[in-house]
């Protein structure tokens, strides 16, 4: 029996695991352990042998029994402090250096027009980038038979053979949004409307997504006087001059009347833009008198109401405003070209902080 038990302590001693203290149990204390089966012998002895032999293997049973228990203690405690010991972290050391992601000049463009038409009280709407060809043409008094619709370069969606509805389009313009603001919200209204926009078309001033901002002011008594105010505080504000010269040109849209494309003065000596002086003029938007067929498809009655709308690149605009040449790059994602044109994170532009820095 002492060699019995010098045995198991030695082997629980060295058991390197919990699996193989399971396999000692078994083979000392299972069913058909080495000590249950001497157990198993008591029945063949005599009561006097019994007597001596039954107690001693009762407690060689219970101290196999702790020393497995303690030894699994031992190794649950090593396991803990090995582990504590490799996932060690000081949480002391200073952060790497990371470099920080920066804000796409369509973005902050976006930002900085949006501050400066909130100032003067024009909230912000949106509408689908997918559009009928309703709310993207017919709405807009384009008809069907319109040469704007094939001017457009519009991109359209596929509809099944056999399916007889006009397929969708991705909207050619945010003009749109005017029609689905009139008709969700009714007059008065004033509202900017950025977003992307859609058109087959690809070169340095080109590509067929870009970004429009859409202005729309609804009132009993809005008139062109208002639009050059508004668009002249815009371009003030926007390229940070005390004074510039806008120059309204007769021009022609389908969902205005009258229509006006609008320059601004400048010049570009030396190969770099400068904005309100000069002998140069530079387009910047399109606008007008909301057309009364436009009103009417947005249930707006046009002999109560009235007001001008304007749409303009905010792609091209920063491209002005930053001297970006190349249009397609704002979309290659080339990560020097969003480090080098990029603006830091934090740097959200207010009218009271600087629209820029
Ligand atoms: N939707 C016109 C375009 O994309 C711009 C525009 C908007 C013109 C509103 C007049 C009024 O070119």
């Amino acid at each position: 029996m002492d060699d019995l038990r010098d045995k198991y302590i030695d082997l629980i001693a060295n058991a390197g695991s919990e699996s193989a203290l399971e396999d000692l149990r078994v083979q000392a204390i299972g069913k058909k352990g080495e000590i249950s089966l001497q157990m198993r012998e008591l029945g063949r002895m005599t009561p006097e042998e019994r007597q001596v032999a039954g107690p001693r293997l009762n407690a060689l049973k219970d101290e196999i029994a702790s020393a497995l228990a303690a030894k699994k203690e031992a190794l649950a405690n090593h396991a803990l402090d090995e582990r504590l010991r490799s996932e060690w972290l000081d949480v002391t050391l200073p952060v790497r250096p990371r470099r920080q992601g920066t804000i796409h000049p369509v973005s902050q463009v976006t930002e900085e027009v949006t501050a400066i038409f909130a100032d003067m009280g024009f909230a912000v709407a949106e509408g689908p980038q997918i559009e009928s060809d309703w709310y993207n043409f017919d709405a807009l008094n384009i008809p069907g038979h319109h040469p704007a619709r094939a001017e457009m370069d519009t991109f359209y969606t596929h509809r099944a053979e056999g399916d007889e509805r006009p397929p969708h389009v991705l909207r050619t313009h945010t003009s749109p949004v005017q029609i689905r603001t009139m008709q969700e919200q009714g007059a008065p209204i004033r509202i900017i409307a950025p977003g992307r926009v859609y058109r087959a078309d690809y070169d340095m001033t080109h590509t067929p997504m870009f970004h429009q901002i859409e202005g729309l002011a609804i009132d009993k008594d809005i008139s062109m006087a208002n639009l050059k105010w508004v668009l002249e505080e815009f371009v003030k504000a926007f390229f940070e001059v005390d004074d510039v010269e806008l120059r309204f040109r007769a021009s022609h849209f389908p969902f205005t009347e009258p229509s006006a494309e609008v320059d601004i003065r400048c010049s570009w000596e030396g190969g770099t833009l400068k904005v309100g002086t000069g002998d140069d003029w530079l387009e910047i938007l399109g606008s007008g008198m909301v057309h009364p067929h436009v009103l009417r498809a947005g249930n707006v009655d046009p002999d109560e109401w009235q007001g001008f709308a304007f749409g303009m690149g905010i792609d091209r605009i920063a491209m002005l405003k930053y001297g970006i040449p190349d249009l397609r790059a704002f979309f290659d994602s080339d990560l020097r070209w969003l480090r080098h044109y990029g603006f830091a994170a934090l740097d959200v532009p207010t009218l009271r902080g600087g629209l820029s820095r």
